[in-house]
């Protein structure tokens, strides 16, 4: 089916967009920061973990010994600095009270040590875990931003890329939801905390088990028991928050193509008084956004009383686990104290996961979003492999070209040649398929059958963009860029120079109106040229065209707003520069198309008539009812 260089848009993909497979890509060049950022989060997990069983040094080698009767001076060595060293295993004989063995100490050995320990402590704390961490935040945080501005940029440059058949899907706003909505915002709020709290959660939760471990493996086994039944709970509610961020994204990103389109229509919505109804509509769609919200938050809320109720629970059992294994003399006081310290301070790791696996739902909803739409490919794909060069100028061919937008047919078996240099008028009723016509010479679709060709090369082996380089188009309704009218005007050219600029707004009859705007080409225009007339604005869209000078012209309706001696005076200026070049009219006036060589009158997607306008106007057909009715206005 395909001819060489001609590729069909690939079958949409199978697998679903993931983290990895959209964002690490993006991540990879700065994997030696991400690594970096990973150790400083480990060594601020280790120093919790220290934090977390602090207590249990001071209780059993300082408090306790420094309550025994008869104090005796402690080896010196034994006197060591953290104290560690000093903890001898506690007895296991029922007679013998574990503390006990650790021996009495002076009130001022007691005090000394007590020193040393603070001194650890802050040391750990301030250095370790505040400013190890603040430098791990840095680098995450500036890794973030690069990813994320590699993902917008990624995003907007492939949106833009895309055919239109994919924007007559998406509106705007949806688009711009994608980018500076939930979707995207999800998958920063999931990076930045896992990031910052998951390497350290993971260190504190391996480091205090295994510590802990070596006071008491009884013990430690509830503890991971209970760890584990929370994990299992996580993997469940997963799923959940996943399927409620999924119906939250896809409503925000509805809501968000709504007001948009609702925005950008404010004039009709004022001209059509639909004040009220717009805001009905508005608050309809905004309370179902609101309920899903709600939804959400309540959702995800008892997820996390699950995992509180369960707290409680394993806390309970622990505390009476403590107390069996004190009384049978296997654990000091401190072990007891820094057992149920470690596993309140467990939860706060715990919790980091949690929060980490309740954002991932709502990430990976985000990046499912987005990874869709770069997965997507265009309908009018760039030619893979044998890529043909954009002729400079030849004639343009439509060969048994068969079109529809979505199931209806729009153009019917349409054959035509256009030699170069020839000036072809087409007209026909509304809907005929007149601006369908132009937009497969650009490029802008591919037709389901046929094919078109420019200089004997078919359309499909030439890339967009290259292709609409070559035209200079005034669509029927030519957008304006809320920017100066200078800016709006370079579009075309960008390199224009002011008096370039100057003598193509004489040529399109334009300049009369822009030298006596408050700052002439600097003049900011409105969003879509809202402070211009019509006329302006398909004057100012004339103008660009002339500046780029390109071999081949579409003027679709470019004069329809403008009065008779306007037009007249740019037909003039239009007959004169585009001498020797081809160009489309399409008009449904009868002064636009008098002049030209050719006339194609179009009928529901075929062509009915072809010919000079004294051969049309005297045999009987469409062309002279559109005359004689008056269809074709004089
Ligand atoms: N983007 C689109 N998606 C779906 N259908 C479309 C789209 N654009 C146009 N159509 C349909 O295609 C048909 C031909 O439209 P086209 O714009 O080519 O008509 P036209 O001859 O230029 O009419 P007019 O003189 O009113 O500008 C119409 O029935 C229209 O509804
Ligand atoms: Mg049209």
């Amino acid at each position: 089916m395909s001819e060489p260089g001609v590729v069909d848009p690939p079958p949409p993909g199978t697998a679903k967009p993931t983290m990895t497979s959209v964002v690490w890509p993006l991540m990879r060049p700065y994997r030696g920061w991400v690594l970096t950022g990973m150790i400083l989060g480990g060594l601020h997990g280790a120093a919790i973990t220290f934090q977390n069983i602090a207590p249990k040094y001071l209780i059993d080698d300082i408090l306790v010994p420094s309550d025994q009767p008869a104090a005796a001076a402690l080896p010196a060595a034994s006197a060591s600095a953290t104290g560690a060293t000093t903890i001898a295993k506690p007895s296991t004989t029922p007679a013998a009270p574990s503390a006990v063995a650790v021996g009495p100490i002076t009130r001022q050995q007691a005090w000394s040590r007590t020193l040393w320990l603070c001194v650890i402590y802050l040391a750990s704390t301030i250095i370790l875990r505040m400013v190890v961490w603040h430098l791990g935040y840095r680098i995450f945080t500036w890794v973030r931003e690069r990813v994320v501005l590699a993902l917008r940029a990624q995003f907007f440059r492939h949106v833009n890329h895309l055919c239109l058949r994919f924007h007559g899907q998406h509106s705007s706003g949806e688009l711009f939801s994608y980018l500076f909505g939930t979707p995207l915002n999800q998958v920063m709020q999931f990076y930045q905390h896992t990031s910052m709290h998951g390497p350290g959660a993971v260190i504190t939760l391996i480091t205090t088990l295994a510590i802990a471990a070596r006071w008491d493996p009884v013990l430690t086994l509830i503890l991971l028991a209970t760890l584990v039944i929370s994990a299992v709970m996580m993997g469940y509610s997963r799923g959940r928050v996943k399927t409620i961020y999924e119906a939250y994204q896809k409503a925000e990103g509805d809501l968000s193509g709504q007001v948009a389109d609702l925005l950008r229509g404010n004039r009709a919505v004022k001209l059509y008084v639909m004040e009220n109804h717009a805001a009905t509509t508005f608050e309809a769609e905004a309370l179902k956004i609101g309920l899903k919200s709600y939804e959400r938050d309540i959702k995800s809320h008892i997820e996390w009383m699950k995992q509180e109720g369960l707290f409680y629970v394993s806390f309970a059992i622990l505390m009476a686990a403590c107390t069996w294994r004190y009384m049978d003399h296997r654990i000091t006081a401190g072990d007891v104290t820094a057992f149920l310290l470690s596993f309140i301070a467990l939860q706060a790791p715990v919790n980091f996961i949690y929060t980490g696996v309740t954002l991932w739902g709502g990430a990976q909803a985000g990046i499912e979003r987005i990874g869709t739409v770069l997965a997507q490919a265009s309908s009018t794909p760039d030619p893979v492999g044998e890529e043909a060069p954009v002729p400079p100028a030849g004639d343009l061919t439509f060969v048994d070209v068969t079109f529809a937008y979505e199931q209806q047919p729009i153009l019917d078996h349409v054959s035509l040649h256009i030699p170069y240099g020839q000036k072809v008028a087409f007209v026909g009723p509304s809907g005929a398929g007149k601006t369908t016509i132009s937009q497969l010479m650009l490029r802008l679709y591919d037709p389901q059958g046929g094919h078109l060709a420019l200089a004997g090369t078919d359309l499909r082996r030439l890339r967009g963009a290259e292709l609409r380089k070559r035209f200079g188009v005034v669509p029927q309704d030519p957008f304006i860029f809320r920017t100066t009218v200078r800016d709006n005007l370079r579009v075309a050219k960008p390199s224009a120079s002011d008096e370039e600029i100057q003598r193509a707004c004489e040529q399109a009859n334009a300049w009369e109106f822009i030298k006596i705007l408050p700052l002439g080409l600097g003049t900011r225009v409105g969003e879509g040229g809202s402070s211009l007339s019509g006329g302006q604005r398909q004057r100012i869209a004339i103008a660009r065209v002339l500046l780029a000078n390109p071999p081949f012209f579409i003027f679709d309706e470019a004069t329809s707003a403008l009065d008779t001696l306007s037009e007249d005076l740019i037909q003039k200026a239009l007959e004169r520069n585009l001498a020797g070049r081809t160009a489309i009219f399409i008009a449904h006036r009868l002064a636009t198309v008098k002049n030209v060589d050719r006339i194609v009158v179009m009928a529901s997607g075929r062509i009915v008539q072809d010919g000079p306008y004294a051969t049309l106007v005297q045999e009987p057909g469409l062309f002279r009812e559109l005359v004689e009715g008056q269809r074709l206005r004089g």
